[in-house]
């Protein structure tokens, strides 16, 4: 979700004004995906890199993210939206991490749309935490370092229980990953548009979507190979 900044210094605003506005582009598309069938989706909302931004902005940040889920949980849960959080759940503050704990206690049964939150997340970091994992099952002696294989990895990742991203989307102009799901986007589809994430709205994911409707998903195979499997 980026391009919050650069959308409220365009107006003259401070840069925190954008991160209130982006809240309002997470509801509509939050909406969008659970009516278009979408059945999870992932929001890159504070990265293990954004801890360097000045102490204001993070604080900023940390306390609309609490305020945001206090305001909207019972509404997700209402609609069926099961809600998860990744990532270093020890860099953030009490207050959030129990509020995070709560709201993904009472959407648990949920199965409409899971919605999974990144905050404090870093791709390299959930890859060294499921590599730890592997090292320490081998020096217990409980797996044979020949038995690791891409399954290994994936059960010590974050997501382990959820399928792999069809498509990614990123706002703001940028053309890159910035450490999201590494492991995970091995696959995805790309999408990649100028428009800043508070204007981000229903059109522009209905345009993401139909840029993902026209890709052919080879997984490594031929056309050819595609064409004779739907004969
Ligand atoms: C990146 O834009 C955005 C963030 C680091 C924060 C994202 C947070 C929200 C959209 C707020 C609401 C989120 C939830 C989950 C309730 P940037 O600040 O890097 O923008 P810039 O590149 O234009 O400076």
């Amino acid at each position: 979700m980026d391009g919050n900044g650069r959308w409220a210094r365009k107006r003259a605003l401070p840069r925190h004004v954008g991160h209130r506005s982006g809240v309002k582009s997470v509801r509509e598309i939050v909406e969008t995906a659970a009516k278009r069938g979408v059945k999870y989706l992932t929001l890159f909302a504070f990265s293990s890199e954004n801890f360097k931004r000045p102490r204001d902005e993070v604080s900023m940040l940390m306390a609309l993210f609490l305020e945001s889920l206090q305001r909207e949980v019972e509404e997700l849960h209402k609609n069926n939206v099961r809600l998860r959080c990744v990532g270093a759940r020890d860099r953030l503050n009490l207050a959030l991490t129990e509020k995070i704990s709560a709201a993904e206690a009472l959407t648990a049964d949920n199965d409409g749309l899971t919605l999974v939150l990144a905050v404090a997340y870093g791709g390299r970091w959930d890859i060294v935490n499921s590599t730890r994992r592997i090292a320490e099952r081998v020096a217990a002696g409980e797996l044979d370092p020949d038995d690791i294989d891409e399954t290994t990895v994936e059960s010590g990742l974050e997501l382990r229980d959820l399928p792999d991203p069809d498509l990614l989307i990123r706002t703001g102009g940028e053309k890159r990953i910035s450490n999201f799901l590494l492991w995970n986007l091995a696959y995805s589809e790309m999408w990649f548009t100028d428009v800043l994430w508070p204007d981000f709205r229903q059109r522009d994911f209905d345009d993401a979507l139909e840029f993902f409707g026209k890709r052919q998903r080879r997984f490594g195979s031929t056309p050819e190979q595609l064409e004779a499997v739907k004969c």
